[in-house]
């Protein structure tokens, strides 16, 4: 028989139950999160069913049927609703498509740039690409014929000092290249001309660095063999190249001396004195030395099994870190090397 007590006890909980029933049947959510709250409160180790549950055996045996049918019933509709509300949230997820939220803002890409070494290459190789040059490259390890014997510097010749050469393990036969001068001896070997060729590269001394010099920088060579190529050839070209790339036409050609050209020049660009900065990157002169040329010594084209009988040509090499520093007014060779991205995005719309 029930205690009048445990009655009232008794109805408590079926009513409590019933109750919980009608709050899963209403229970919405908008979130995962939501559901996994809800899913805890209930079903969870210490949530309103798994107490019930526990209360179970407490439960006289002849109400037994009656209270578990209902909890039972609590319990699956619970578990319905928790699987439904999980796969209604992820399903709108999937809404989205295999892009995920396609409204939502998009992410800053970086821009990168090019290297500034880069860009004025690429400047130097378009100018001369419209007269009708060719790209030629070579090796950055060369042999002491290519970087030297064969450009008119025979061994003992003093010009080798000017070019503080690395060796390759000791061997006085194996360098890395000190010019892309080399270059142009690989080429006119291996074919007869006409050529014009370009030849942009690393090059490599031996030198203290400082904010002038590098051990490592780049170079581009020009040349240009066929029949009748005259000095006033060169002197054409050099006008057409210093007046696209740094707008001026009035150069300057000093004498100089190059064992593998005869005559040999200099070649200056006017920078003019507007500015004191001016001043000193032409220490006063106004005048600012841009590359070496001259035309091709007989004795290297005979070097190279041409006959200087029947073809001329001339020859110019520049430095590009030189007219970067120039170009975009930097002050220190060793900034092209440190990769410091405030340095190198500087030059993100340059091209
Ligand atoms: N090779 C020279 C250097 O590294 C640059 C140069 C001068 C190249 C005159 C030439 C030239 O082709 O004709 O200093």
């Amino acid at each position: 028989m029930r205690s009048y007590v445990w009655n009232v006890y008794f109805c408590a909980m079926i009513e409590r139950i019933k109750a919980l029933l009608e709050e899963v049947a209403a229970f919405t959510a908008s979130s995962a999160d939501e559901v996994e709250q809800f899913r805890i409160a209930f079903l969870g180790k210490k949530g309103q069913i798994t107490q019930l549950f526990a209360d179970f055996r407490h439960v006289p045996n002849e109400e037994k049927k009656e209270y578990g049918q209902l909890l039972n019933q609590l319990k699956t509709a619970t578990q319905e609703k928790v699987k439904a509300l999980q796969g209604q949230l992820s399903g709108s997820k999937q809404t989205k498509g295999a892009l995920g939220d396609t409204t939502r803002p998009g992410y800053p890409l970086a821009v990168g740039a090019l290297h500034p070494i880069s860009i004025v290459r690429n400047k130097v190789i378009d100018v001369f690409s419209r007269i009708g040059y060719g790209l030629s490259s070579g090796p950055e390890v060369e042999d002491d014929w290519h970087n030297f014997t064969a450009l008119n510097l025979p061994e003992h010749h003093p010009a080798r000092d000017m070019q503080d050469t690395f060796f390759v393990q000791t061997n006085p036969d194996v360098m890395l290249r000190t010019h892309t001068s080399s270059v142009q001896v690989r080429h006119m070997e291996a074919n007869q001309p006409p050529i014009r060729i370009l030849s942009p590269g690393r090059v490599f001394r031996n030198e203290a660095i400082s904010a002038r010099s590098h051990c490592v920088f780049h170079q581009i060579e020009g040349l240009y063999i066929d029949r009748n190529v005259s000095f006033a050839d060169l002197k054409q070209t050099l006008l057409y190249f210093t007046k696209a790339i740094f707008g001026t036409a009035e150069i300057r050609l000093r004498p100089s001396y190059f064992p593998f050209t005869e005559p040999s020049a200099e070649v200056d660009i006017y920078w003019g004195l507007a500015t004191e900065a001016d001043y000193r990157i032409t220490k006063g002169t106004g005048w600012l030395e841009i590359m070496g040329c001259g035309m091709v010594d007989p004795q290297v084209l005979i070097n190279c099994d041409i006959d200087p009988e029947e073809y001329s040509g001339f020859a110019f090499g520049m430095g590009l870190e030189r007219m970067a520093m120039l170009l975009y007014q930097i002050e220190d060779i060793r900034m092209f090397y440190d990769n410091d991205v405030r340095f190198l995005k500087q030059f993100t719309s340059a091209s």
